[in-house]
């Protein structure tokens, strides 16, 4: 195995599959377009989904390329050697074409004549089938008959790949691969790929999608395709013996940085190593979904609050080990010079607006965490100055812990009034020996949460007396602001609604008038929809998995911890207290009357049902 830079594994994934007669698609914008319902792209496969399904692809049958993605479950995750919020994808994908035979060869191919891995170490984890789909025994037999050993094939029930929670989608068996990190077994009955030790490393699927997955179960598709997901990251890191994926040079530079601002070495502190690893992590997504060609800003809605908490987490744990906020910039920058100038060219050409964007809400959050911290001060100097007065007051009188406490309806005001986050609240009253009701802190987030509710459904729902009409209007607005995301891009997004009996009143962020064509546009769409007669669907769900499903929202912190969300088949997904009709197709035809300024940057339209 020779050492390998990111720049080689680009070149040697896609010149492999271009020698095999695969045609390399660019890579989709990083922002979902709002037909798949989700928020980002979430993997390689993600934008050939109707391709998979039977659609014919205008750059033929055997497709490749090496796609970004950004999933945010794992976000909690990051700070170990190896999660990432942003990360990348190599793929190759047969639609219709080649299928096991083909696939299997190649990937041992590439694995051991490109990579040099040792054919008789390379494991492979196979379908072992159930009520749905057969054990997968052809792959079997053809890894055997390409060399791979018996004893290094493992039949396993969860090797089958989907998209958690959609319908309508391709899915199907999985092959996966692994190879041993060192040949050193740690000493437990079986050292094998199911380990706990860790000795070996997945290192990429290959999913045979022949199925979609219906209402009750899997269709077999007319086509039987290949979708091959490699981990860009994870594939570095192990072609070059490393652990960690922040020893690669796709992150060593930027580390690099940080330990010369600090003057620390990375590795040696676990704490500032992972206050490094969060950093380096969410600097690089930040970066990614600015300079986007559907960038985005900070913001407190969708997508763009997800940057928002990622940026503000950075910047946390810059100040966290006293890293000054210039460096952020500097790491930014770094990203877009050195490290993704040639992969990424549209950084390069945004790097100017990129800074100043994350500039800004630097200096915003400074500007939050300025007010919080005096505020704070003035809270800490209340709680003092009341055990002083105790302790002049009552010459027996002893300190005890419950003194020292910060109310939770307290830390809760500095949250609601200045933004603070609680977090910061722990960690300054901790640094001045006082500590935080966080039972209180609850208490008063959730009763908050509950008046909100009550207040926005009372006036989202037109005070509680919705008749058949306004719950068509209620419908209509979901389609028109999916529809909306669709005409005017993704940065289009709900900033009022108005419902009467006879219109709906629309406001959302749109930075021009929108032209004729672009309002028949957007009829078509939701009339489209209308005719579709799709069923609308209420899940009840906690705000964070609604939030994690990219249900749309407005107010995410007025919402209770539970919420419903709506689903409009493939169309709309939002958080939203309803009501709502059974199916579109109830609606009648869709006409917008006016479409006008309401403030800066903000458009209204009206529309009726006809
Ligand atoms: N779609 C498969 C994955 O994401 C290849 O792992």
């Amino acid at each position: 195995m020779n050492k390998i830079t990111s720049k080689q594994l680009r070149e040697a994934w896609l010149n492999f599959y271009k020698s095999k007669g695969h045609e390399i698609v660019d890579p989709v914008s990083l922002i979902g377009d709002g037909t798949t319902g989700v928020m980002f792209n979430v993997a390689g496969m993600q934008p050939l989904m109707p391709y998979l399904l039977g659609a014919k692809h205008p750059k033929g049958k055997r497709l490749c390329n090496i796609q970004g993605c950004v999933r945010t479950l794992d976000i909690d995750e990051v700070g170990d050697p190896c999660h990432h919020t942003f990360f990348e994808m190599m793929g190759n994908w047969s639609l219709g074409d080649y299928f096991k035979k083909e696939k299997t060869a190649w990937t041992i191919e590439l694995l051991t004549k490109v990579f040099g891995l040792d054919i008789n170490k390379l494991c492979s984890t196979v379908f072992a089938g159930n009520e749905s789909a057969p054990k997968d025994e052809e792959t079997e037999n053809l890894l055997l008959k390409q060399g791979i050993k018996k004893e290094n094939i493992f039949f396993l029930k969860e090797n089958w790949w989907e998209l958690e929670g959609t319908l309508h989608t391709p899915c199907g068996p999985d092959n996966e691969w692994f190879y041993p990190l060192t040949d050193q077994e740690c000493g437990r009955k079986n050292c094998d790929i199911n380990c706990p030790c860790g000795r070996f490393v997945e290192i990429g699927n290959d999913v045979y999608m022949q199925y979609e997955k219906v209402e009750n179960g899997y269709a077999l598709l007319k086509s039987k395709n290949v979708d091959t997901g490699f981990g860009f990251e994870r594939m570095l890191t192990f072609l070059n013996h490393e652990k960690d994926n922040y020893k690669t040079d796709l992150f060593s530079g930027v580390i690099a940085l940080m330990e010369k601002a600090l003057g620390v070495k990375y590795g040696e502190s676990e704490e500032t190593t992972r206050s490094m690893r969060i950093i380096a992590d969410h600097m690089r997504t930040s970066v990614m979904l600015i300079g986007d060609e559907n960038g985005i800003l900070p913001s407190n809605l969708g997508a763009g609050y997800i940057l928002r908490r990622l940026l503000r987490r950075a910047i946390r744990h810059a100040r966290n080990i006293s890293l000054p906020n210039d460096e952020l910039l500097k790491i930014a920058s770094y990203y877009i010079e050195k490290v993704y100038n040639e992969a990424y060219p549209l950084l390069k050409t945004k790097e100017d607006y990129i800074i100043s964007s994350i500039n800004q809400e630097i200096e915003k959050f400074s500007k939050t965490i300025e007010t919080g911290t005096k505020e704070f001060e003035k809270l800490a100097g209340s709680i003092e100055r009341k055990i002083e007065f105790l302790r002049k007051s009552n010459p027996d009188y002893v300190q005890t812990d419950a003194d020292k406490v910060i109310s939770g309806k307290a830390a809760f005001r500095l949250y609601e009034t200045y933004g603070f986050p609680i977090e910061m609240t722990v960690e300054m009253a901790k640094e001045k020996g006082l500590s935080v009701d966080m039972a209180g802190y609850e208490v008063a987030l959730k009763e908050h949460q509950e008046l909100a509710r009550q207040s926005s459904s009372i006036a989202k729902s037109g005070l509680a007396s919705s008749g058949e009409t306004e719950t068509k209007y209620h419908t209509a607005t979901h389609l028109l602001n999916a529809a909306l995301k669709k005409v005017v891009g993704e940065k289009s997004h709900q900033m009022g609604s108005n419902i009467t009996a006879e219109r709906l009143r629309f406001d959302f962020a749109c930075d021009h008038k929108l032209s004729a064509e672009e309002i028949k546009e957007v009829e078509d769409i939701v009339n489209g929809w209308i005719k579709e007669d799709i069923v609308v669907t209420r899940e009840e769900m906690s705000k964070e998995d609604a939030v994690k499903a990219g249900a749309e929202h407005q107010f995410l912190d007025r919402y209770p911890d539970v919420v419903s969300v709506y689903t409009i088949g493939s169309a709309s997904k939002e958080i939203c207290t309803g009501p709502h009709v059974k199916k579109t197709g109830e609606l009648g035809t869709f006409k917008i009357k006016k479409e006008e300024a309401s403030s800066s940057g903000v458009r209204r339209i009206k529309a009726v049902l006809e």
